[in-house]
């Protein structure tokens, strides 16, 4: 993976499951070599290899609940460490997060350049969660009808095999919908009046939805208190 252009950006990738913040993070991330962060590959890869995280996590995430405060806040102080520029994907999703988020970056005198919220409807992400394929080794997805592999089942970047993620069923897909609304859309408030914030139409094609973040990147830089 060779960057385009590199850029010192540590932002949030906020929204509910199935708008599209993985797909985009992907973009960012080949477009300005920025690591994105996603909780919940982490939170996966650990299931897969059965670490203690692992065994933790999986009941929740089987059933559509969040793991806990505790557990998510401790894995990302270890996973920010030491780094300056990141794209937070999945992180934080309650408010005590983005609080414990807000003290670590305060301390490590590191502020967040961008906070992107991706709008969409319950039918839309119902649909892309229900029909989603992804690689589980680099949490790269695609979709049967919106974004389709070049050959069914094999992801077009690294040839590897595609699945259907275990927590994509229609009942867990209505009930992390359900989660979000509850714990995690008070962040819409919580990050809402900073200069920083953006909301962005994720309804649209993704070439769209990247040129729209591609702008709120180049807008952002400003940064929050
Ligand atoms: P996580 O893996 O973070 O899942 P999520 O938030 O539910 O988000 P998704 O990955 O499902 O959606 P996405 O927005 O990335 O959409 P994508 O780009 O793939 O979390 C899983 C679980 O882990 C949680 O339920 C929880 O238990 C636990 N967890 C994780 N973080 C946690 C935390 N901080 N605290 C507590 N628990 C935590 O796109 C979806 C589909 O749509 C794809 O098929 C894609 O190809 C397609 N698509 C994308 N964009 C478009 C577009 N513009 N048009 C058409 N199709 C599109």
């Amino acid at each position: 993976m060779s960057a385009v252009e590199t850029r010192t950006m540590r932002l949030v990738l906020l929204g509910p499951p199935g708008a599209g913040k993985g797909t985009q993070a992907k973009v960012l991330e080949e477009r300005f070599g920025v690591r994105q962060i996603s909780t919940g590959d982490i939170l996966r890869a650990n299931v897969a290899q059965g670490t203690a995280l692992g065994a933790q996590a999986k009941a929740f995430m089987e059933s559509g609940k969040l793991v806990t405060d505790d557990i998510i806040i401790a894995m990302m102080e270890n996973e920010l460490a030491g780094k300056d520029s990141f794209l937070l994907d999945g992180f934080p999703r309650t408010v005590a997060q983005a609080q414990a988020l807000g003290t670590l970056l305060e301390r490590l005198h590191l502020p967040l350049t961008g906070v992107l919220l991706f709008d969409a409807d319950r039918d839309t992400l119902f649909k892309r969660l229900t029909g989603r394929w992804t690689n589980a080794r680099t949490g790269r997805s695609y979709h049967a009808e919106f974004n389709p592999p070049k050959v069914a089942g094999i992801d077009d970047v690294d040839g590897g095999p595609l699945v259907q993620r275990p927590d994509d069923t229609a009942e867990v897909v209505a009930k992390r919908l359900d989660t979000y609304e509850r714990e995690t859309a008070p962040l819409i408030a919580y990050y809402g009046s900073h200069a920083t914030f953006s909301r962005i139409d994720a309804l649209a094609p993704i070439a769209t939805v990247s040129a729209a973040v591609n702008r709120a990147v180049a807008q952002s830089g400003t940064v929050l208190p």
